[in-house]
């Protein structure tokens, strides 16, 4: 998918921008920034365009899931945050604009999810509150990825109304992601792990495209369930299972899959818990399987060392607990390994990755687990198909 993107900008004096960031940063009880990475990741984008001597940035973000306008949700300490790693004060307006923007260089809106025109199922209220927002500014940058699979009005209704354009963030995600669905390098590798059976969509679609897909997570139980294995007390995500019994029954047919040979099982999620590693025929009725045994690290482990492209969705195990965490451990440290393009998505994999001290060896770690899931379903994003050339 070709995209308009800032690089074609040039020579912005005289020129507002408005530019949609995705700065849904992990935050504290109080709102205080626990995680800048999202804020790190637009700062390329953002210097560009005040290299490029833009009268004004107008920066515009969701933050969590607001049922209330809760305060702690407030945009205040993000634009803090971006003023010290940026090195500009950044003005907060309380509202979206209505009484006027300040003159300052860079100006922070509220969050928009505040707003019920920002997600409304109504496409005439979304495409108000996008005309809104677009009368603040001349140009319309996305610098969203992670956000580019919602539909929503700073997404998909402001570039109807004043030229958009992708940020370098969003191309570099879109570009990377994109190498691994279209024209590959062979061997192609994907790594799909989880509890819900959604992640079954991108199973499907991956079966297309790798020349091998190996299941982790508790998905990869359910699906041996369904092969005649007994799981023990392994919690799997039955209704879902049930919901997409067409997928499941070709996913656990496919001679792409491969699922795991063996397990590290025990009686609770409990790093003091007794853990036993028993194959796959032989999980004892009250244990639940926790994360991939060592057969199964080393079948894994030996199919990633031939691929040149690997795609990683979703960790292998509950890795956030040691006796469960060498699954995780040991097929994220061989993806590093391979010479190729690796991505992963996902926040969880995305906090493997930081925890196992991986993150420089991958190609691209995505900020949106999922936007790349939705790209790696198959899907076309609308955050990004409005920005087409
Ligand atoms: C994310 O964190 O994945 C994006 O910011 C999207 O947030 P949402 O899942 O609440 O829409």
């Amino acid at each position: 998918m070709k995209l308009r993107t800032v690089k074609n900008l040039k020579n912005l004096k005289g020129k507002r921008v408005i530019v949609r960031v995705d700065f849904n940063v992990p935050l504290d009880s109080k709102g205080n920034v626990r995680n800048d990475k999202r804020i790190r990741f637009a700062l390329p984008t953002l210097k560009y365009l005040l290299a490029e001597e833009a009268d004004q940035l107008i920066l515009m973000t969701h933050v969590g899931r607001p049922k209330n306008n809760e305060k702690e949700l407030m945009t205040g300490r993000i634009a803090e945050r971006l003023g010290k790693l940026i090195k500009i004060k950044v003005a907060k307006v309380n509202g979206w604009g209505e009484k006027g923007i300040p003159p300052a260089k860079i100006v922070m809106l509220e969050n928009l999810r505040f707003n019920p025109g920002e997600k409304s199922k109504n496409e005439n209220e979304r495409a108000a509150f996008g005309k809104q927002l677009a009368s603040l500014a001349d140009i319309y940058v996305n610098e969203a990825f992670s956000n580019s699979h919602r539909a929503h009005a700073s997404m998909v209704s402001v570039p109807k109304f004043i030229p958009g354009y992708a940020g370098f963030g969003v191309m570099q995600e879109a570009e990377q992601i994109s190498k691994a669905l279209v024209h590959p390098k062979r061997p192609v590798v994907a790594i799909m792990a989880g509890v819900k059976a959604d992640k079954l969509n991108a199973i499907k679609n991956m079966m297309k495209i790798a020349d091998q897909v190996c299941v982790g997570g508790a998905l990869a139980y359910a699906l041996r369930k369904v092969q005649g294995y007994g799981v023990g007390a392994t919690k799997i995500d039955q209704e879902g299972m049930t919901e997409m019994a067409d997928i499941v029954k070709e996913v656990s047919k496919s001679r792409k899959v491969i699922l795991p040979v063996d397990a590290v099982v025990a009686d609770k999620l409990d790093a003091k818990a007794k853990v036993k590693i028993v194959p796959l025929e032989k999980i004892p009725n009250d244990a639940m399987a926790l994360d991939i045994g060592p057969k199964t690290i080393k079948q894994y482990a030996d199919i990633i060392k031939k691929a040149k492209t690997v795609l990683w969705f979703g960790p292998l195990g509950a890795f956030e607990s040691a006796p469960f965490a060498k699954g995780t451990k040991a097929i994220g440290s061989a993806i590093a390994k391979v010479k190729g393009l690796t991505i992963a998505g996902g926040g969880d994999t995305a906090t493997a990755i930081e925890k196992f001290k991986l993150e420089k060896k991958f190609t691209l770690v995505s900020t949106g687990g999922g936007a790349s899931l939705e790209m790696i379903e198959g899907k076309e994003l609308p955050g990004l198909s409005i920005l087409k050339k």
